[in-house]
């Protein structure tokens, strides 16, 4: 996996940008807003086919792409994937309402389905917030096993679609029936629902076994590195919390996990076929409580994943120092499961993640580095890396949306 070269047009601040990488190590430095988040934002974009930065997609457009008759933004990578060289392209175009943008990606000129491209380049991005996967909301953390199984598995990226797709309908039927008061035991109705039931099932289920099952792979190489990291005293455990028993449990322990009062996990793989009968039972015997509701109130958008330390919840009671080596440990463990998994290393882009670490936590960060075929760092100071780090890679300045090689002998 290697990115060789990438190409930006009307992408936040860069007019245009066209940049070769040649060495394994690439260093950004630049002072504050100059654009280093945003070089690295574009280049988890080709390999996620979203914005992660942007709440909506349209924030990425330049906005000195006004000036352009036909607003556009346009990102484009040379990718070196499984001994292909390929050129990925992502393109942003203002609709005529002049408001949103459609997107289109290309893959060596062929239009493609986002989720096509997941996965042609893997990437995974270190940023100095890592921390809110630890002490942040469950929908951050959701994102995140998102992010990282869609780049690894393609059939997890088209049912996690399909999941929202099927989810956004239902919930419009339910909120219908509970605004109109329309009674759901109608015979047409209940045909209604018993049909997106099944639908929401079949997909659902397929990504919480993705995910639970992802994360019994993620806690043991998560675990190793933790236990580096705090003199191993240490033991990380990751555990998928689903909103409904998945058929892991009995139903009175599984009440007791989901609270966090069961502290030893079945270390078993899912079925998806097992979730989903559990699933649909689920949503049979909760249809009176979803239809007051108007929303589905089961399923993985309803999830969470607990990280403990010592097996106490490091949301609750982790010390700053405790969640900031959990959540790189999680973030080294996906680069080692996705190197496994995937069959090749992943492109590790760090954002100013150096100075945030102490002299352990880096040199943990830095031997991974070590064996990383492309690292893309970004940094304010160079002096934040040694002077043999910088001898070895290749150094850029980013001033303004501009990028130019600097020698630093
Ligand atoms: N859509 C956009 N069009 C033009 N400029 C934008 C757009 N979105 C963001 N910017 C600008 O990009 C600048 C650089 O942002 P970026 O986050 O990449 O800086 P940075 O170099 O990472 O800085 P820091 O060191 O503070 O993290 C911001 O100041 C912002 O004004
Ligand atoms: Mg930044």
């Amino acid at each position: 996996m290697f990115l060789h070269r990438l190409r930006l047009t009307h992408f936040r601040n860069y007019r245009h940008l066209d940049l070769v990488f040649e060495a394994p190590w690439t260093l950004l430095q630049g002072n504050n807003a100059q654009g280093k988040t945003n070089l690295l934002e574009a280049i988890f974009m080709l390999a996620t086919s979203k914005a992660i930065h942007a709440t909506q997609e349209r924030e990425v457009v330049g906005w000195q792409a006004q000036e352009e008759p036909i607003p556009y933004c346009r990102v484009s990578g040379e990718v070196q994937t499984d001994g292909r060289l390929l050129e990925v392209e992502i393109l942003l175009t203002q609709r005529e309402d002049g408001v949103s943008f459609t997107k289109q990606i290309r893959v060596n000129g062929s239009p493609r389905r986002a989720m096509d491209v997941v996965g042609l380049l893997r990437a995974v991005l270190f940023l100095p917030e890592d921390i809110k996967l630890i002490d942040g909301g469950p929908a951050e953390r959701r994102r995140y096993l998102d992010i990282a199984l869609c780049q690894l598995d393609r059939r997890y990226c088209q049912s996690l679609a399909a999941f929202q797709r099927v989810l956004a309908q239902r919930n419009n039927l339910l909120k219908q029936l509970r605004d109109r008061e329309i009674s759901p035991t109608a015979p047409a109705v209940d045909a209604q629902l018993a049909f997106w039931d099944e639908k929401l099932a079949e997909q659902g289920a397929r990504v919480i076994a993705g995910r639970h099952n992802f994360l019994l792979k993620l806690e043991q190489i998560a675990a190793e590195r933790h236990a580096m990291l705090s003199g191993g005293r240490e033991h990380l455990m990751l555990h998928y919390v689903p909103s409904f028993n998945p058929g892991l449990f009995s139903e009175q322990e599984f009440t007791l996990w989901r609270d966090g009062l069961l502290p030893e996990a079945p270390r078993v793989p899912l079925a998806a076929e097992q979730v989903q009968s559990a699933y649909l039972q689920k949503l049979a015997t909760r249809r009176a409580r979803e239809l007051v509701a108007g929303a589905t109130l089961y399923g993985p958008h309803r999830d969470d994943l607990r990280i403990l330390a010592n097996g106490r919840d490091l949301r609750l009671y982790g010390s700053r120092g405790q969640q900031r080596s959990a959540a790189l440990s999680l973030k080294l463990a996906e680069v080692r499961v996705m190197t496994e998994v995937g069959g090749s290393a992943p492109l590790l882009l760090l954002d100013d993640v150096m100075s945030e670490l102490d002299a352990e936590r880096r040199a943990l960060l830095l031997a991974v580095i070590d064996d990383a075929p492309q690292v893309i760092v970004t940094t304010t100071d160079w002096e934040d890396f040694t002077p043999e780090f910088r001898r070895r890679a290749r150094c850029f300045r980013v001033c303004s949306g501009i990028v130019e090689a600097v020698n630093l002998e």
